[in-house]
């Protein structure tokens, strides 16, 4: 893998689990990054305070990235401390899971609103300073939900889905001035989001028999951003669920 050094990163909601993981891991390669999250402002100066620890450059950013006047703001701070940014990496994301006939309108708004209206808002401002550089990598963190579907997570499948369509036009937008656009479709990954659920009966369906974990999902991140044949991938939706949408 190549160094990131030098390369500025933001990832979406890095206080927690999946996000945590993938800044520790491009901070390992030399990345300066930005560590979004909304409430958690503990656990987001822990995350910063091991990468500073282990050497690395990281900043703390709190913003809801489903609010616009929010995310411009964030993009001005960014922009101050560095002047551009090279890696986005829209991780944030909730569930309000229930079955669509008691889904209120509440729950679909509150998940659309963040897990894709938060990558729109946050890809429209990146793209317009790596357009600038002509380079970039954007990386979506979709859900094998957005692919295959699951009662009782409508509003999530429907905003997974989403993320992958939005994933494909963007890279086709950015193409021309060296920006990939992919994302990633983790199948069950033990973290806070999926502590509450049966894990017993979620392993029967998973033909590698075994939940996934952070790690696995940061070190693809790592690779899409920061090697040649990573490089030359955009467009894609790349599943890592133990063979669950096989
Ligand atoms: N875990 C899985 O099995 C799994 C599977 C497929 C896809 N995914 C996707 O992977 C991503 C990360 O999941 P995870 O399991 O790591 O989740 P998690 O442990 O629940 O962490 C969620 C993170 O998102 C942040 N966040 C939530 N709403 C936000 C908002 N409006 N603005 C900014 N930040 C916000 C949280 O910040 P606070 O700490 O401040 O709340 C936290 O940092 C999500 O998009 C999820 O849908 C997860």
């Amino acid at each position: 893998m190549d160094s990131l050094t030098g390369k500025i990163a933001l990832i979406t909601g890095a206080s927690r689990g999946i996000g945590k993981e993938i800044a520790i891991e491009l901070s390992k390669l030399g990345a300066e990054v930005f560590i979004n999250y909304s409430s958690s402002d503990e656990k987001a100066e822990e995350v910063v305070n091991l990468i500073k620890n282990s050497g690395g450059k990281a900043h703390k950013l709190k913003f809801d990235v489903s609010k616009e006047d929010a995310v411009s703001k964030a993009f001005e701070e960014i922009i101050k401390i560095n002047g551009s940014i090279d890696i986005l990496v829209n991780n944030a994301g909730i569930t309000r899971d229930g079955l669509l006939m008691r889904m209120k309108s509440e729950q679909w708004d509150d998940v659309l609103n963040t897990n894709l209206k938060g990558v729109f808002l946050c890809t429209k401002y990146a793209s317009k300073f790596m357009m600038k550089k002509r380079s970039g990598n954007i990386i979506n963190i979709s859900s094998i939900v957005g692919l295959i579907g699951n009662p009782g997570q409508a509003n999530y499948s429907a905003a997974k889905a989403g993320v992958i369509g939005f994933t494909k036009s963007c890279a086709k937008e950015f193409a021309s001035r060296g920006i990939t656009v992919n994302a990633i479709a983790p199948g069950f990954i033990e973290t806070d989001m999926t502590q509450k659920l049966n894990t017993e009966d979620i392993i029967k369906s998973i033909p590698l028999g075994k939940l996934g974990n952070t790690k696995q999902i940061a070190s693809l991140v790592a690779f899409l951003v920061s090697s040649d044949s990573g490089n030359y991938i955009t467009g894609q939706t790349i599943s890592v669920d133990g063979g669950m949408s096989i």
